[in-house]
Order: C-alpha cells, then structure tokens, then sequence
C-alpha cells in the first residue's frame, strides 16, 4: 500500500516525491544529533547544524517568494538569521557568530522545518509552470549542497562520536596500477547537454580546444601523497605557488587535514576514528594548494577543468557526451561511493570498477572531489539564472569537479561545478594528476 501511494507520487508529481525524499534525507543526518550539537560552531568556516536546517528551509520561501510575490515569509527574524549571504533579502546575520545564536530553538527550527514542509507540498500541489518546476528543483539541489556541507560540518564537529542511522562497509577492491590514461586532443562541447535541470555556471555549452593529455585513472591516494611528505614535501618552497606557501607557514600545515602524527606514525581522524590511513584510499580533506604542490613535486600538473571533464565525459567510440562517467544511467550503489552509499568515508582506488569512465577512470563520482587548476569563472556567453547564488562567488576561487562520499546522488552530473577558496580543505577534497604528451 505505502510503495503504491510512493510510485504514484513518483509518476504524478516526480517534484513532490523528490522533494520528500530530499527533506527525508537532512532529518536522517540529523537525526543521530543531541540537541547541544546543534548549537554549535567548532570553526568560522562551517556552520551549525540548526544554521543549515534553518537555511535549508528559509531557501524554499525565497524560492516561493520569487514564484509568487504575495508569498509572505514566515518571520522577519528567521529571515535574517538564515540567510547566508542574499543581500537582497537584507542584512544577513554574520556567519562567524552563527554559533552564538541559542534562539531560535533547536525545536522551533525543526517546526519551521515541518511547516515549510506543508507549505512547499501545498505548493507542488497546486503548481505546473515549467519555470516554477526548475526553480523548486533548484532549491532541492540548494537543499543536496546543504545536506553534504552538514557532513563536512558533523565530521568536524563530532568526528567518530557521530553514529550515523545507516553504515555500510567499504568495497575490498582488487590491487590496482597507478596508471594514467591517454585522451585525443582537439575540439570539444563543453557544459551540460541534458534537458533536465543544471546550474546557469554548466551553461552555455561552447567548445574548447584541448591538447593531447594524460590523466590518472585514479586519484591520488594517501600513500601517494605520503611519499611527498616524506620528501620533505611541505618544507620546501619550490613546490608551493607564492601564496601557498604563504598558507603553509601561516597555518603550519604538514599534513592533510584531519591528519595527526602519533607515536612517529600518521593517523587519519575521521567518522571512523583515529585510524592509521589506509594507502589506498584517495587523499582527502587537501586544499588547492597542496593538491599543486604535489603536482609539481611529482613532475605533473593539475587537469583544467575542460581535460576532466572530456575524460569523464567524452565516448570516443560514440562520439557522444554522457551525463555520468558511466553513461546516462542514473547512478546505483554499483557505480560510485555517494551518500545514500552510508560509507561515510573514501573507498580505495580500483572500487566501482562499474563507474569509470569510457576513457578508463575510476572513481571521478564519489569518494572526493577534484581540484582543478581552473579559475571559477562563467562559461563563455555566461548569462545568470538566479542573482547572487553562482556568479557572485567569479573571483579568488578554482573549480573541483566530480563529487564525494557526502554527495547525494540527486545532485550529481559530469558538468557540476563545485568551487572553494584555494585554502579550503574541510570539505571532501583530493585530486587526480594530468600531464601533456
Ligand atoms: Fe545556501
């Protein structure tokens, strides 16, 4: 009876069943919380769970509002409090004293949280307009974006201490190579060619010339990475870009994030404990920077952005664009470590040997994200499709692609572009090398 009532919401209204499922998902992150978790702030880079779930809901009432403009927001001080960064919504409250804020309550959030619910639902109900369609699944993907920052944000905050509703364990892949694989040169579509929802930054498609290339078929892995450490990696300018070495010293980094040397061993500490890292799993939590300076150390370089994704992209025996590495077929547990894979962590390299991509990478969905060497900038004949949500951020950060272990599988495709400062690395970051031929 319920799986009927659910298929026939999926067919009649996909909007409304994806909305229900999307609002499903943030509460099961929560749900593990107490309510002291909630409240607060460990760094001024992320926010407090109760921000997010309180942001997360405010988004659909500006979304709504932008439908509808006799559409009244629910309280001029949520408003304020839960708005990021929307100047045209006023003032926001600063994001650095998020965490000092015991009002409004962790329950009166969550009511807010349900009576949004019921607003949006009655909304879905009642509405068809296909542009109002790709506003409401514009503020679902704001909702996925909400839902993996949530993860980088509980790891910080409580690490191991969270016990998360659903864990499964990793895949034992077969040992793989560390080989890197060859992608033609030559004119190339860039952007997102699907008819479903994208980003106004995946558009317009235009094309690129690329040179003949290499690119890893894996990500690098800790042991890689170790290997630049233990080369004395991060002691030596000449690897550094000026400013990344400014934030070496500045910050007195030695190791990825999360990384902590006991006993003269490095241990990872993550949602699974202290753990010594495990040399096969890609490197996570680096910023720009690092992922550079490994690079150079290792006599290679960064992709761009348009290299990754012609070589997750690209069928050359086709001669046709997929919308994920494996294909267009919407992804599976099969195909890459996502959130709804409740791994909570990176999966080692040569897992998911269904994922990769035509021309032989693995692992460029799921597990991290990739930095580039691109600048985040709109794509030639860039036109904005929401103020203040994508362009505003065109200055002083590069482009990651792909997706990580905290990104729901709503939300990803070829085209994403993900973006962070170049000293960024609490999120789920790594990288894989490329090198001309
Ligand atoms: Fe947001």
């Amino acid at each position: 009876m319920t799986t009927a009532t659910t298929e026939n919401v999926k067919s009649d209204n996909p909007q409304l069943y994806e909305f229900k499922n999307t609002r499903a998902r943030t509460l099961e992150i929560v749900q593990p919380l107490e309510k002291e978790d909630y409240v607060v702030q460990t760094a001024v880079f992320m926010s407090p769970p109760k921000w997010h779930l309180g942001h997360m809901s405010w988004f659909y009432e500006v979304i709504m509002n932008q439908i509808d403009n006799s559409y009244e927001f629910y309280s001029k001080d949520f408003s304020r409090i839960f708005n990021s960064y929307y100047q045209s919504f006023g003032q926001p409250h600063d994001k650095a004293k998020r965490g000092i804020l015991s009002r409004p309550t962790v329950n009166e959030t969550l009511a807010y949280y349900q009576l949004i619910n019921e607003r949006v639902e009655d909304f879905l109900k009642n509405r068809i307009d296909e542009n109002d369609i790709n506003l409401i699944k514009m503020a679902l993907n704001h909702e996925c974006q909400h839902q993996e920052l949530l993860v980088y944000d509980i790891q910080h905050l409580l690490a191991s201490t969270y016990k998360p509703i659903k864990k499964n364990s990793l895949p034992h892949p077969p040992k793989v190579e560390n080989i890197s694989v060859k992608v033609q040169g030559g004119l190339y579509e860039m952007g997102y060619s699907g008819k479903d929802f994208c980003y106004d930054i995946e558009l317009p498609e235009h094309k690129v010339y690329l040179n003949p290339y290499k690119i890893d078929a894996f990500p690098i892995t800790n042991g890689k990475y170790l290997e630049f450490i233990e080369d004395c990696g991060y002691e030596d300018f000449r690897f550094w870009l000026s400013d990344g070495w400014d934030a070496v010293k500045k910050n007195g980094w030695n190791a990825p994030m999360y990384w902590e040397k006991e006993d003269g061993k490095w241990l990872r500490h993550d949602f699974r404990g202290n753990l010594k890292f495990n040399p096969k799993e890609p490197v996570c939590n680096v910023s720009f920077y690092e992922a550079d300076a490994y690079c150079k150390w290792a006599k290679k370089r960064l992709p761009t952005e348009a290299e990754w994704e012609k070589a997750a992209c690209w069928n050359e025996t086709k001669q046709k664009k997929t919308i994920y590495p494996w294909g267009d077929e919407p992804p599976t547990d099969n195909h890459a470590n996502l959130l709804e894979s409740y791994i909570w962590a990176p999966s080692e390299i040569g897992s998911y040997p269904q994922g990769k991509s035509h021309y032989g990478c693995y692992q460029m969905m799921g597990d991290v994200w990739e930095w580039t060497s691109s600048e985040f900038v709109g794509h030639p004949g860039f036109k904005s499709g929401f103020a203040e949500y994508n362009d505003k951020w065109f200055t002083s950060q590069k482009v990651l692609r792909g997706s990580s272990f905290a990104t729901p599988k709503y939300s990803i495709r070829n085209s994403y572009r993900n973006f962070f400062r170049p000293d960024d690395r609490w999120m789920f970051a790594g990288f894989r090398c490329a090198e001309n031929v």
